[in-house]
Formats: structure tokens, C-alpha cells, sequence
């Protein structure tokens, strides 16, 4: 039987501002199985939760208070049971978040780990020797904030204590950098595998693992802990062979081979993420450079694939690279400076590329990140791309009956915000476009996650981009133009015989040219799907 991710569409979800089921201005579980109609009819198959467990949300609840409670804010463990059913019932599989790396300070671990006495904790995290030791090449530490004569390495904020999982060479002039196979690191590994099985017993699909790659320390190629992930995935393969992991690490061919099914590009680390929609705006206003899929059409789509190809290589057969729309880390969203056309046409994209497509709730409809947000729950930056979910065109945009002050981010302020409502009615909205693509990719093992991908043009600084996707006896071409002129590019008879069959987008874009082949001929912002047939 193929894998289940192999036609798997993902949606994330950022649960503080998806829907407000009791007017409190925070989104929550009973809101998010209120909306799983729609998930389901919008086609996605499966679902990342964003972290909604006990926390005292410094970092949106990526400092985490309780690994076994759900957020009173979002609900009890009851309703994660009920929307997990819910989920399933229509065929929708959700990942939770699991932050193996770090705990909030309030953790009840950290509380006994930070005292004098020696106790079980004392080693779940990891302190220097004493209170004087304040710098360790590879580490960064909050100095004199415990009782314990000692300073404690965070993995990311102050508040986010660095859980121990040992240090892949420990420094000889640190004694206190343990080894993994010591008490305390195996201790924390023992709790990660306890975290995981409490809540796939309960009905979780897997999860999306927030920088995995971070756990053993003074790792430089990660070899200590991809160690730690394979030796998870090989206990997952034999008690929970369903479940799947999506890694935040951004080097699919290090998260692959250690156990991750899957491996995000993300813009932090991958160059060529963000050239593709990113570097500029979308209308032409270069902000770093210009993005592929730009009006401008100045983008160069050579830069994600000279860094893709060779990854999507060393990766082949062995698990998917995952490009996503955005996420809860990245401004601008993808929305930002294109319409619909312009959205259509990334979508056509983000759609038939193998591997895993993630989209980040929002962008369906082309949410934008209104700018001027002071920063919410540690976002800073990233606080624009987490305002809430726009549903309709009424009081705050259907997110929340409570009065407009009490919302935990405000709504987009534009007079032309998107909604869902308004896009359902409308054939041509981004919204309809997504659900049709979605439908596509399902129907057509070449367009799935593992079908060959092979770029046919894809020239440095020129349009359009046309590549071929294979499975079996199925070719399908894609063609993008995302240049506001138009485009044509000679296709030889050893590529394409007969005219191809338009399953999505531009019509009558091929043209025979004598005995050479064929030309495609693509206006401004467009582009197709197409099925060959020979
Ligand atoms: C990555 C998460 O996506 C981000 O939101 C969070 O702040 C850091 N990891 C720390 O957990
Ligand atoms: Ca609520």
C-alpha cells in the first residue's frame, strides 16, 4: 500500500486566531472542529496544529508548561480527544507540535532542576558547573537566574531552558557538558518517547518537530542526534508504523536519513525558499532581490532549483522534502503584493512540486500581513503573519463575537481583506483555485509526492519555468509564466509528440512549429497543468 503522504496535502493551523468558538477573542479546539467541514471540503487531508499545550505563552506556546495538558485557553485534553476524532471521521489527519528541545521556565522540571539540592531533575537541563562559567563555544546561557550556583543553556529565549540530551563532544575544559549516554540525557529521551506515545495513543497522526535539529549540543554535522531520531523513528515503525514526522531543521538531507519522513524548506535556512516567492514583493518592488514568482519577472528560477535538485536527489526514495506556502515564522505571507492570478499561479506551483505541500491557514484565500503590529506572545516580526482567519465579511471578519479590542490580534484593517464567504461564491477566487488544485494533485499519481520532477525550461533570469512530473505510464507537464508579459519557448518533438490535454489553466498554449516541435505560448501571469498523452 503507498504511503498515505503520498497524495497528502497539509494545512497549518495556528490555533490562537483560527476561530473563536466562546466569544473570548481566542481561538480554540471547539472552534477548530467547528471548521473541519471546511478543511474538508477545501480537500486537505491532514492538519499541523501549532502548539496548544499548557504554557505561559512567552513564545505563542513554544515554551511549554505541561507536555500532557492542553491550554485551558484552547480547551481540555477531552476536546483534543473530540477534535481527533472529529478529524478522522472526515479523513483528516492531525500532527501536533511536539518542542523537544526546550521547556518554558515554569515547566515543573526546570522549577526543581534550578534548585540547590541535588534532585531527579537536576540534570534534565543543562547547567555549568558554577555560577562564574558564563560562556561555552556553540552554546548561549542565561547567567546568575537560579538559586542553584550554576547558569542554565536556552535553546532560543531566555525563558526557554535547553532540555539535556547530552553534548556530542563533550569539552574536556567543561566537565559539565555530558555525554548522551549519560543519566540525564537518557532520562529526557525516555519522557520525549512518553510525550509522543501520550498523544498518539489519543489519536494524533505525528508530529511537526520544532527545531529538530537541535537537541544534542556541539553536534556540528548532527550526527549525535540524528542517532537520537532514528533510534524514535525505528520504536515508531514497530508500535505506530501510521504515524508520520515533519522536521523543522531545513536540511532534508541530514532530516531524512535520520528518521524524519519529512524535512520543511524554511527561509532561515535555504536560500532557494526564499527566492521563490520572498525576495521581492510580487509586484516588482525588490526587497532583497527579485523572487521567481515576481511580476517583475526579473526573478531567476535556477536559484531554488540548483539548490533543490541536488537535495530532492539525495533524498529520493527515502522520505519528502516539504515546501510550504509560509508559516507562523515568516513574513511577508505569500498573499502580500499578489492577487489572484498572481496566487494562482504559486499555487500551480506549490501543488504539483514533489514531496509534501504544507499550506499555512490563510493563504488559501491570500491573506495579507498587515504591517505596524506591535508583537504578540514573542512574535515580533512574525506577529503579522498570525492575525486572525478572515471567514467572512462580518464583525471581525467571523473570527470572534468578542468586541474588537478583546481579540488576541487584531484583524487586517484593509477595506479589501479577503474572506472565505466571499470566495466560496466566486469560481475564479484563490480559494477555489486551491480546492481544485488540491483535487488535481489526488487524482494524478505524477503529481503526488514521489513522481519524477524534471525541469524542461528553466533557464537563469527567464520564463517561463516548464517541468515534467512522471509516475508510471502518467506524464504531466506544468508551464508557469509568472511575468506580467507574455512568453514562449520551443518545445522539441523528443519532449512532447502530441498536443497535450489542459487539466488546469491556459488553454491552446501549444502550438505544432513544423517538424521542429512545438511552441508554448503563455500570456503575462499565467500558467498550466497539462497531460500528455502519447
Ligand atoms: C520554531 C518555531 O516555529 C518558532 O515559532 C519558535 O519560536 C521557535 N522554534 C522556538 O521554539
Ligand atoms: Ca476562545
Amino acid at each position: 500500500m503507498p504511503d498515505w503522504l503520498e497524495k497528502a496535502v497539509f494545512y497549518e493551523i495556528y490555533p490562537q486566531t483560527y476561530y473563536d468558538s466562546n466569544g473570548d477573542g481566542i481561538g480554540d479546539l471547539p472552534g477548530i472542529i467547528q471548521k473541519l467541514d471546511y478543511l474538508q471540503r477545501l480537500g486537505v487531508d491532514a492538519v499541523w496544529l501549532n502548539p496548544c499545550f499548557a504554557s505561559p505563552f512567552g513564545d505563542a506556546g513554544y515554551d511549554v508548561s505541561d507536555f500532557y495538558q492542553i491550554a485551558p485557553r484552547y480547551g481540555t485534553n477531552d476536546d483534543m480527544k473530540r477534535l481527533l476524532a472529529e478529524a478522522s471521521k472526515r479523513g483528516i489527519r492531525i500532527l501536533l507540535d511536539l518542542v523537544p528541545g526546550h521547556t518554558s521556565t515554569e515547566h515543573p522540571w526546570f522549577q526543581a532542576s534550578r534548585r540547590r539540592e541535588h534532585n531527579d531533575y537536576s540534570d534534565r537541563y543543562i547547567w555549568t558547573d558554577s555560577v562564574w562559567t558564563w560562556n561555552a563555544p556553540g552554546v548561549q546561557m542565561v547567567i546568575g537566574a537560579a538559586e542553584r550556583n550554576a547558569n542554565y543553556v536556552t535553546n532560543f529565549f531566555h525563558f526557554q531552558p535547553a532540555l539535556n540530551y547530552g553534548f556530542a563532544h563533550p569539552d574536556p575544559n567543561h566537565p559539565w557538558q555530558q555525554p548522551v549516554d549519560a543519566p540525564g540525557p537518557q532520562a529526557a529521551r525516555r519522557e520525549l518517547k512518553n510525550i509522543m506515545k501520550f498523544w498518539l495513543d489519543m489519536g494524533a497522526s505525528g508530529f511537526r518537530v520544532d527545531m529538530a535539529g537541535s537537541l544534542v549540543k556541539n553536534d556540528p554535522n548532527g550526527e549525535e542526534t540524528s542517532r537520537l531520531w532514528r533510534d524514535v523513528r525505528a520504536w515508531l515503525d514497530k508500535d505506530y508504523p501510521e504515524a508520520r514526522l515533519v522536521s523543522e531543521w531545513s536540511q532534508p538531507q541530514v532530516a531524512i536519513p535520520a528518521g524524519f519522513h519529512m524535512d520543511f524548506l524554511l527561509p532561515f535556512a535555504s536560500q532557494g525558499y526564499q527566492s521563490l516567492f520572498r525576495k521581492s514583493s510580487g509586484r516588482g518592488q525588490a526587497r532583497y532581490g527579485w523572487s521567481f514568482f515576481d511580476r517583475s519577472g526579473h526573478g531567476n528560477i535556477r536559484e531554488f532549483l540548483d539548490e533543490y535538485m541536488p537535495l530532492l536527489q539525495a533524498t529520493s526514495g527515502k522520505g519528502f522534502i516539504a515546501i510550504p506556502s509560509g508559516n507562523h515564522d515568516t513574513t511577508p505571507r505569500l498573499g502580500d503584493g499578489r492577487d489572484a492570478r498572481d496566487l494562482a499561479l504559486a499555487f500551480i506551483f506549490l501543488l504539483t512540486v514533489p514531496g509534501v505541500p504544507f499550506i499555512y491557514y490563510g493563504d488559501e484565500i491570500g491573506m495579507r500581513s498587515p504591517d505596524r503590529l506591535p508583537s504578540k506572545e514573542g512574535g515580533y516580526d512574525r506577529t503579522p503573519a498570525r492575525t486572525p482567519m478572515q471567514w467572512d465579511g462580518g464583525a471581525n471578519a467571523g473570527f470572534s463575537s468578542a468586541p474588537a479590542d478583546r481579540l488576541y490580534l487584531p484583524v487586517d484593517s484593509a477595506a479589501d481583506r479577503p474572506n472565505v464567504a466571499a470566495q466560496q461564491e466566486d469560481n475564479a477566487s484563490v480559494l477555489n483555485c486551491v480546492r481544485r488544485l488540491i483535487a488535481l494533485r489526488r487524482a494524478h499519481p505524477a503529481l503526488g509526492a514521489s513522481g519524477a520532477f524534471e525541469p524542461i525550461y528553466a533557464e537563469a533570469g527567464k520564463v517561463p519555468f516548464v517541468y515534467r512530473r512522471r509516475l508510471g505510464d502518467e506524464t504531466i507537464f506544468v508551464a508557469l509564466n509568472p511575468a506580467g508579459q507574455p512568453c514562449q519557448v520551443m518545445l522539441g518533438e523528443e519532449i512532447l509528440k502530441q498536443a497535450p490535454e489542459v487539466l488546469y489553466g491556459e488553454r491552446d498554449s501549444f502550438a505544432r512549429t513544423g517538424d521542429a516541435g512545438w511552441t508554448l505560448s503563455l500570456p503575462g501571469v499565467s500558467g498550466g497543468i497539462y497531460l500528455v498523452r502519447d
